[in-house]
């Protein structure tokens, strides 16, 4: 068996959930399982209740964060047409600015061109605006950045046109960073059909040749995979009106890592994708004496092994090519042996 070390990664798409969701999530759970999953490193997304949109409300997300938080925390500001005035205020207590263009779990969307105009022209040149952006909303996105020349950042690209479009526009030298989620490089439409609510996300899994693409983009256009972990209790999931989203801190790099093993991209590509990256687009610090130890061998994935608070993840039973054996943050051991051992606090929240 091979024992590998990585840096610490980062996973710059998670929902921790606070305020309004701790049934799901919270942040000493969140950022456990982050640990678990080798990730020291994260960034939450703004789509609460109340979302991250008014100084108020992530003031006091980011008080409880650094009360809570066993890795490193960044949080996203959330764009509103109602609190717009408020983004020079935001932004000071933000890492980036996160869009909705298209409809997903929680009310946080942006559907009128001024909001966006104003979110260009407001929001500081040196924080990323990230922008989930579905089919037609890719070109908007992109036309943005080219007109206001700024960079941007588009989250969870899952089909073929997409990707095409990203890489055109790269090729034209505009400003356009993308990530892609394990579970659309590793799920297709066969699996939503299977796992019913369970296999429901947003955006939703692709056909086979959309995850084709993606995977023919891995070495070139895809700048970073993002877990895009988005826990919903199972209760939640078995009810008439299930709400999309799934887990994703635990498997991501167990996924990827089989990924590597089967000669799909090489581990210098892995470390790209979840380490250098994530920190060069979003402007993240670094973090000394921080380490992931990794054994490559055969490992099931199990929901009863997961610290995430809402138990599950649609990978349940997949055999995976390596596992977690050991995480180092600032030169304390947080993770071993299946245990997490930082404590809520001991994070920092950038
Ligand atoms: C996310 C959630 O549950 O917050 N759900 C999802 O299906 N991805 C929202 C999002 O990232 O779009
Ligand atoms: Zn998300």
């Amino acid at each position: 068996m091979t024992t590998i070390t990585l840096p610490g990664l980062i996973d710059v798409h998670t929902h921790l959930r606070v305020p309004g969701g701790e049934h799901k999530e919270d942040f000493a759970s969140g950022t456990a399982a982050a640990l678990a999953g080798g990730i020291t490193m994260i960034l939450a997304m703004p789509n609460t209740n109340p979302p991250l949109t008014t100084p108020a409300v992530l003031q006091a997300a980011c008080a409880q964060a650094q009360a809570d938080i066993r890795c490193d925390v960044g949080l996203y500001a959330g764009a509103s047409s109602e609190d717009v005035a408020q983004l020079p205020a935001l932004a000071e207590q933000a890492v980036a600015l996160k869009i909705y263009l298209n409809d997903t779990f929680g009310k946080l969307r942006v559907d009128d061109l001024p909001t966006l105009m104003a979110c260009f022209r407001e929001w500081p040149r040196q924080k990323p605006i990230a922008l989930h952006a579905e089919k037609q909303s890719v070109a908007v996105s992109i036309g943005l950045a080219a007109v206001y020349n700024r960079p941007i950042h588009i989250v969870h690209v899952s089909r073929r046109e997409e990707i095409e479009l990203i890489a055109a526009a790269k090729t034209q030298g505009l400003p356009v960073t993308c990530e892609v989620t394990p579970h659309h490089l590793f799920m297709d439409q066969a699996d939503a059909a299977r796992l019913g609510a369970l296999g429901d996300m947003r955006p939703v899994l692709g056909t086979p040749d959309d995850v084709a693409a993606l995977w023919e983009h891995i070495n070139s256009t895809v700048d970073c995979i993002a877990t895009d972990h988005a826990p919903h209790t199972l209760a939640e999931k078995r009810s008439a009106t299930p709400p999309p989203g799934v887990a994703g801190l635990e498997t991501s790099l167990p996924l990827m890592l089989t990924a590597v093993a089967d000669q799909r991209l090489t581990l210098p590509r892995l470390i790209e994708l979840m380490h250098t990256n994530p920190r060069r687009i979003f402007g993240l610090p670094e973090q000394p004496e921080t380490q992931v130890e990794v054994e490559m061998t055969p490992t099931v994935i199990r929901n009863e092994s997961l610290y995430t608070k809402c138990g599950w993840t649609p990978f349940d039973g997949r055999e995976v090519a390596g596992r977690v054996a050991r995480v180092v943050l600032r030169g304390q051991v947080v993770y071993e042996n299946g245990r997490v051992l930082a404590q809520p606090g001991d994070g920092r929240l950038i």
